[in-house]
């Protein structure tokens, strides 16, 4: 009985000090000063240490990395994107078939361990990758999100902030909130940003992530943008792609044990505005300038659980974690977009009508992978500087769909005919010379001649492409169009 009561004294302190509607932000409780505090502080700090137990620590983190890195190397590499204030390495790993190379595929990151008090999604993300690992070639799910992502996992954002068992890193500044903001420039001295805050916007500079998600505590929710909003007030405040995003959230709610069945949040989801309003946070950032949709995940109602409830908690989260990442492959537009003189790969501009919103083929393989809501049509366009545009209407089913692209060169009615009528090798000079003496009605033959040529490759071409879409469209696997 006296253990029942003190533990229900202990969980009644707890819920006070790790206040759920702190988990992505909260001012840090103040009003204890002097001695108090002081005692506060240390009390806090040691049930945090007694909690602390089973679960791995820094070094015990990196060496859990490493040996994931030793034992999954086929489908495995490591690497750091900084470090900590305290010197402690932000380890990545990747998982994939082709782990450090190129290719025309989506990329998901997922991120634990933003808030140093909030350490389970640190441990679950060694869990996720081991699992993987373990069932690749075994389970349809872990084949593939190997085969067909690159998935980039940083255990943990803030080591500092872990060993030290608080909230903010080793300045104790709340990392989810030193972001560049959209709305207010609270953020946009770069000297006061702290480093494990410039190591993920120097880690989306040179990387492109389709989607993300990081993990959080102190509540259950999946949470979507926009997380601030321009006036202060808390209210919905929806992004351009708050359908898509709606459904992204949903994916994980739905996957979860019983996330969807939430009290507070209908579905289990819910807009970060509406919840209440965070500014500097690494959500929107992410939208905005990576061109990322990141979510962030509330995985559990206690931040720091007692260590043996981990695999509990892995359980409810893993069917959650896979199909979110799978759901970059299964749901969604793809393609890719060539020019149509010499096939050569165009890292063009990719817009949604009706959506505010533009995302970028790599430069490479000029792949795109775009997020969508399912159920719906959508009219997708493809830009190029250089090349005419191109825009097809497609009905997006509950699969996912291929629209590859295929643009013409922008030329000058001028330069057109100059091409088509006269040999290319020949310089400027001559060119303009011929135009400037060629006797005026034999012009104007050729002029109605090349034309006519053009339209008809012009309705040869459209036909092709059309019974192409046809073709593909009624026997692929998956229904796609190419435009
Ligand atoms: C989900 O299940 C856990 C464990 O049984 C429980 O503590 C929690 O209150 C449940 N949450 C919801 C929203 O049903
Ligand atoms: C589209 O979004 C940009 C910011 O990304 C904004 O400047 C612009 O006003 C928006 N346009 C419309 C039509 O809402
Ligand atoms: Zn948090």
């Amino acid at each position: 009985m006296k253990l029942i009561f003190s533990l229900l004294f202990l969980s009644l302190k707890f819920s006070y000090f790790f206040n759920p509607t702190i988990a992505r932000g909260g001012e840090q409780n103040s009003n204890h000063s002097g001695l108090g505090r002081h005692l506060f502080e240390e009390n806090r700090f040691q049930k945090l240490d007694n909690l602390a137990r089973g679960y791995m620590s820094n070094s015990d983190l990196e060496k859990a990395i490493k040996a994931f890195d030793r034992r999954c190397a086929n489908v495995s590499r490591i690497y750091s994107i900084g470090k900590s204030i305290q010197g402690v390495p932000l380890w990545v790993m990747e998982i994939s078939d082709k782990p450090g190379e190129e290719e025309a595929e989506p990329s998901f990151k997922f991120i634990g361990n933003v808030h140093g008090d909030e350490p389970v999604g640190r441990e679950l993300l060694l869990r996720l990758a081991n699992w993987l690992c373990d069932n690749y070639m075994k389970d349809p799910l872990a084949t593939l999100i190997i085969d067909n992502v690159h998935l980039h996992i940083l255990p943990s954002m803030n080591p500092d902030g872990f060993s030290l068992r608080r909230r903010g890193n080793a300045n104790n500044n709340d990392l989810n909130r030193d972001f560049p903001d959209q709305f207010f420039p609270l953020n946009d001295d770069v000297d006061t940003r702290q480093p494990e805050t410039k190591a993920i916007m120097s880690w989306l500079r040179e990387r492109h992530f389709t989607a993300s998600a990081s993990l959080h505590g102190g509540a259950l929710v999946a949470n979507y943008p926009w997380d601030g909003t321009q006036d202060k007030r808390t209210n919905y405040y929806a992004c351009p792609d708050d359908e898509a995003f709606r459904f992204m959230a949903s994916v994980y709610s739905s996957s979860h044990y019983n996330m969807s069945l939430s009290n507070e949040f209908q579905g289990g989801i819910t807009n970060g505005a509406s919840w209440y309003p965070v500014y500097g946070g690494m959500q929107d950032w992410n939208y905005i300038h990576g061109g990322c949709f990141e979510l962030t995940l509330e995985i559990s109602d206690n931040k720091w659980p007692t260590a043996d409830e981990l695999s509990t908690l892995w359980e409810f989260n893993r069917m959650s974690m896979l199909n979110l990442v799978a759901s970059l492959v299964k749901t969604g537009i793809h393609g890719r977009i060539f020019s149509s003189d010499c096939g050569k790969p165009l890292p063009a501009f990719i817009s949604v009508k009706g959506i505010n919103y533009t995302i970028k083929a790599s430069q490479a393989f000029a792949d795109y992978h775009r997020l969508l809501a399912p159920g719906e049509r959508y009219e997708v366009i493809a830009t190029m500087p250089g090349y005419k545009s191109k825009r097809t209407s497609i009905l997006l089913g509950e699969e996912a769909m291929t629209v590859d692209f295929v643009l013409d060169p922008e030329i000058t009615p001028k330069g057109n005919i100059l091409r088509s009528g006269y040999d290319c090798s020949c310089d400027h000079k001559s060119r303009f010379k011929l135009v400037e003496f060629s006797p005026w009605p034999y012009w104007e033959f050729s002029v109605i001649l090349v034309l006519s040529l053009a339209f008809l490759c012009f309705l040869l071409k459209r036909r092709v492409i059309f019974n192409h879409i046809k073709y593909r469209q009624s026997v692929g696997p998956k229904r796609s169009g190419v435009v």
